[in-house]
Parts: C-alpha cells; sequence; structure tokens
C-alpha cells in the first residue's frame, strides 16, 4: 500500500466525522488534496505494474481549487454525466451552504485520486483519470440561497423544434462529472449522490460519452453520431477570446458561467436515407475532415459568398453552419457528449457568459430555419448559472451562501 492511499484509507475510517465537517472550519485541515496541474499529474497509485500507455491515462488529475471551475475549459474528458437535483423542501440557505461545503471537499478529494470522507469504496477513487466535477444552480437554488437571479436563469423562451420532456429538463443543482474512466466517474457521482441525499431527490441524469482516450490524436475534433465531424468553430481555452465569451463578470457569477444543456435527439435511421452531399450541404462542411465546402482544411474559412457554376450558394443558405453563425456576434463555447440509450443524440453543452446575449439568438435562428432540424428534435432542455471557482478551504458557491450554515 502506498503511503497515500494508506493516508487515505486512515481519513476515511478515522478522520474528523462528518458532524465535526459539518460544524464548520474542518476543511481546509483535513489533509486538503492538493491542488496539482494536468501537466504535473502523473503518479503511481498503486503498486500493480501498468504499461506506459495505461499510467497516461489512470493517473492524471485536474486540479480543482482556482479562479474557475474545472470541467469548462478542460479538454473534454470521454466520459460524461450531468445530473440535476431538486431540492427537498425546507432546505433553505443554511443547509445549501452546508451541502455546498460537503460537495465541495467530496468534489476536492475524489478529482485528485483521495477517497471521500466517509467513502465506502475507497479503492474506487485511486484512478481519477481527469475526473472533474462541476456544480451549476438553477432558479430555485439561487431564490433559497438568497442571491441574484440572472435574468436569463430559467427555462429557455419555448422554440418551435422543441419536443421537451420533463425528465431531462431543468433542475436546481446540477452535478456536472467527467473522467476519462466510466468506473471512477460512476463512484464519484454516487458519492456525490449518497452526501446530497438527505438535502435533494435526482430530477435526471444524462449521460455522454466521446472517444476513449488514445483513440484520436488529442486535441482532434470530435465527431458525433452522425459522423460529422462537431466542434471546429469553437473558442480555444487559454486565450482571451473564450475568457471573454465563456466567463462572467456579474455580481456573484463573476468568474463563472453559464451552461444550457439541450438533449438533441438525433434520427440516425432517417439521416441513413441521406445520401452523402445531402449530408455535407446540411451543414456546409465535408463529412471526411470537416473542411468547409469552399475549402479543403477543417479549419479554413468558409467563403459564404462562393456561388456554383449554376449560380446556387456552395454552402446553401439553410446550412447549419451558416445560420449558427449569423453575422458571427452572437458566440458561445460547446463542449458536447454523444448519447445512446433509447435513442442516440447529442447532449449540447453549450457555456456562455450571458445566456439571452449569446445562446439565445443562435438557438432562435436555428429554430426559425436550419437544414439539420430535419433529422434532430431538442428532447431537453436546462439552463444553470455555473459558480466561480474556489481556493482552497473555500467551497463553491460561497459567493452567495457567505457567512450561511456555519
Ligand atoms: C444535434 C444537434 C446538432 C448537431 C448535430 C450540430 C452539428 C454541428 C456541426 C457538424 C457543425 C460544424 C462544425 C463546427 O464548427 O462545429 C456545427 C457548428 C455550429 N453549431 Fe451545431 N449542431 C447541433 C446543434 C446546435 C445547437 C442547438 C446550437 C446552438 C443553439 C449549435 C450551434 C453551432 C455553432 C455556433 C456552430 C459554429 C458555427 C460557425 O461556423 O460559426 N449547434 N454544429
Amino acid at each position: 500500500m502506498t503511503a497515500r492511499e494508506d493516508g487515505a484509507r486512515r481519513r476515511s475510517a478515522g478522520g474528523p466525522s462528518r458532524r465535526q465537517f459539518l460544524l464548520g472550519g474542518a476543511v481546509a485541515g483535513i489533509g486538503a488534496a492538493a491542488a496539482v496541474g494536468i501537466d504535473a499529474a502523473l503518479r503511481t497509485r498503486d503498486d500493480a505494474p501498468v504499461s506506459a500507455g495505461d499510467e497516461g491515462t489512470r493517473a492524471q488529475t485536474v486540479a480543482f481549487h482556482g479562479a474557475h471551475q474545472a470541467g469548462i475549459a478542460t479538454e473534454p474528458q470521454a466520459h460524461g454525466a450531468f445530473v440535476a437535483l431538486d431540492l427537498r423542501d425546507g432546505v433553505g440557505r443554511d443547509e445549501l451552504a452546508r451541502l455546498m461545503r460537503i460537495l465541495t471537499d467530496d468534489a476536492a478529494r475524489l478529482t485528485q485520486g483521495e477517497a471521500a470522507l466517509a467513502d465506502s469504496e475507497p479503492e474506487l477513487a485511486e484512478h481519477p483519470a481527469r475526473l472533474t466535477v462541476t456544480f451549476g444552480f438553477g432558479p430555485r437554488l439561487v431564490e433559497r440561497a438568497g442571491g441574484r437571479a440572472p435574468d436569463w436563469l430559467g427555462p429557455l423562451p419555448a422554440f418551435e423544434i422543441d419536443r421537451l420532456r420533463p425528465e431531462f429538463s431543468d433542475g436546481d443543482l446540477l452535478l456536472q462529472v467527467a473522467s476519462d474512466d466510466a468506473m471512477t466517474l460512476a463512484h464519484a457521482s454516487r458519492m456525490l449522490l449518497k452526501d446530497a441525499r438527505s438535502f435533494a431527490t435526482v430530477r435526471w441524469t444524462q449521460r455522454g460519452f466521446r472517444r476513449a482516450r488514445g483513440t484520436v490524436r488529442p486535441g482532434s475534433t470530435q465527431r458525433n453520431l452522425f459522423g460529422q465531424v462537431d466542434g471546429t468553430v469553437n473558442p480555444v481555452p487559454g486565450t482571451d477570446d473564450f475568457d471573454g465569451v465563456v466567463w462572467s463578470d456579474d455580481g456573484w457569477l463573476a468568474g463563472g458561467t453559464s451552461l444550457v444543456l439541450r438533449r438533441i435527439r438525433m434520427n440516425l435511421d432517417k439521416w441513413d436515407e441521406l445520401d452523402r452531399p445531402g449530408r455535407e450541404a446540411s451543414v456546409g462542411r465535408t463529412l471526411s475532415n470537416g473542411a468547409p465546402l469552399t475549402g479543403s482544411d477543417e479549419f479554413d474559412e468558409p467563403d459564404f459568398g462562393a456561388t456554383s457554376a449554376i449560380g446556387f450558394p456552395v454552402i446553401p443558405t439553410f446550412a447549419h453552419m451558416r445560420r449558427a453563425r449569423g453575422d458571427g456576434s452572437e458566440r458561445i463555447f460547446r463542449r458536447a457528449y454523444n448519447y445512446e440509450d433509447d435513442d442516440a443524440g447529442l447532449l449540447f453543452a453549450s457555456y456562455q457568459a450571458d445566456v439571452a446575449r449569446q445562446f439565445t439568438p443562435i438557438q432562435r435562428r436555428l429554430d426559425e430555419i436550419d437544414l439539420l432540424n430535419e433529422w434532430t428534435t431538442p428532447i431537453g432542455s436546462a439552463v444553470f448559472a455555473l459558480p466561480p471557482g474556489c481556493d482552497e478551504g473555500g467551497f463553491i458557491g460561497e459567493t452567495i451562501l457567505a457567512g450561511a450554515g456555519a
């Protein structure tokens, strides 16, 4: 057993009790997890020999603490779960502060490969595989916390294309959990839900996937289940452009952002009936490498003015890319996951500083007309405010819950 494992076990067995923890002040003192950057994150966690490739995946950690929550600018992990909770009656500001302190502590430990307090399966916490936990607040939570809800926090306006189902929509508290390892993700979600149980009930869970790590070149744009290269035109994390699009500078949300999660069913059987030129025309990009129909490389600038020999636009007027871009003044950061349950589609996850100013006008344009609508149907929709990150000893949500629940 390594010293780290030993420490984690001793902590879960004989460390400060939940009661002590709830009484406050314990967070900083309980062997708080080290914030390790991705670069410095290769660590061996048990004595079993592993191949170099395995080591690269399973032991990597993403720092939990910082100005922004992890899991947004983080290069998307292979598995993602979005879990929405509904607060129980009587959960007010003090209980919310306690809940967020507990969940923050769980997330800070689990993401660094440490067992959560009172972890019933501590061995399952050992291989974080870039685990991130990201928290989001719905309108009712913000109201109970006594904060001012941004005007966009709540259901989106109704769209013609929507066929929304309550079991995939809305919610008070979002847990976005992602990892390159599905076991790690399942364990982390369970630990968080166990600790949230007396405060909230699960409203819905939506799981998605991307390519397994190591299958495609890191940093390459993902494909969706239509086979399209999806995510080409997107702000690049680590740039001023990304920061401007994504991070809010508004009150308690400053350093945070918003998430719009749309569950969009993709009719694969109907898509099968469409020939390749038709498929490429629907978006305005090739299927082979995602290049615009007027170019040859994925990142070539599309020429929206180009016309064919008989005078038609090469990128059709109602192509998804053209409609989504509009005049280019509204921008969002897309970080989608594919899903396949009873049906198949996209967990379209979009992050932006201001939903009403950035997301809604794009969705409105696509609602009016978009060739892709022929094969896609939004069946779930939820909007959350994602508070800023926190430092060691702090907790997610402290910017509206400060002073409560101590
Ligand atoms: C299942 C539904 C959807 C599919 C399959 C899909 C697919 C695609 C594909 C293949 C592209 C081109 C490559 C790229 O830049 O990523 C694209 C671009 C884009 N999509 Fe979607 N999309 C879907 C839904 C949406 C929704 C709901 C929105 C926003 C409301 C959206 C916004 C955008 C934006 C902003 C772009 C970039 C446009 C530009 O070139 O400036 N998409 N999408």
